[in-house]
């Protein structure tokens, strides 16, 4: 059974099989964040864009742990940059690790991050196959058609981002529900700076047809 702890923001843990993974590791900075940087235990960090708010902490966690950085080509190459292990994926492309598979998912979203974060690259998402079950975390995105082909592959778990203003809002995260066709949807990115104040429960109460858990910071669910 694999172990999926919500860190804030769009920042989820997933322990499987004696191996840790972390997905957008936006901590130092976030004023609701479930954990500290420094008190991390991964093996792998999985990178959808390069935006602060979920680049984060991954060269920190990165060195502490010698982990392997997961993303799209133009993130890996950051990081290797930085000498952090990395492994170059991009969308469409699909890896078996050793806790599972890795398929990136377009993510319709920007890339350029200012500063040295401005890497370039496309955001993705991530369809993740671990212990038999297969998990979805869209990232930051709009709305768009092809999640219907995401749906096909079987989604266990829909991790979505509603807060709006970035991303898509409640009702369009209910229509991508739809497209989805997942057996249980877990909100992300909101609520966490005033740009994207929403209120989780109103978007509980437009999903049909899937379980929707509001996770607060620091609840688990077992997959
Ligand atoms: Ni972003
Ligand atoms: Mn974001």
């Amino acid at each position: 059974m694999a172990t999926i702890k919500y860190l804030g923001h769009s920042c989820f843990t997933i322990a499987t099989g004696g191996k840790n993974l972390i997905i957008d590791p936006f901590l130092t900075g976030n004023p609701l964040a479930g954990a500290k940087a420094a008190d991390i235990k991964a093996d792998y960090i999985l990178v959808t864009h390069g935006h602060g708010d979920h680049f984060g902490d991954t060269i920190e966690i990165a060195k502490n742990n010698n982990a392997t950085v997961i993303g799209p080509n133009e993130i890996a190459v950051f990081c290797q940059s930085k000498g952090v292990s990395a492994h170059n994926m991009h969308i469409g492309g699909g890896w078996d690790f050793p806790f599972g598979r890795v398929k990136l998912t377009i993510a319709h979203h920007g890339y350029s991050a200012g500063g040295e974060l401005d890497m370039g690259g496309s955001p993705c998402g991530f369809i993740l196959t671990i212990e038999g079950k297969k998990i979805y975390h869209a990232g930051d995105t709009g709305l768009f058609m092809d999640m219907q082909i995401i749906g096909e592959e079987g989604i266990d778990l829909a991790m979505l981002p509603i807060g709006d203003n970035f991303t898509m809002g409640i009702d369009d995260a209910a229509r991508a529900v739809e497209f989805i066709k997942p057996k249980k949807v877990v909100p992300m990115h909101y609520n966490t700076f005033d740009l994207i104040k929403v209120d989780p429960e109103e978007f509980k109460s437009k999903v049909k047809g899937a379980e929707c858990i509001i996770m607060a910071v620091g609840d688990t669910i077992e997959l």
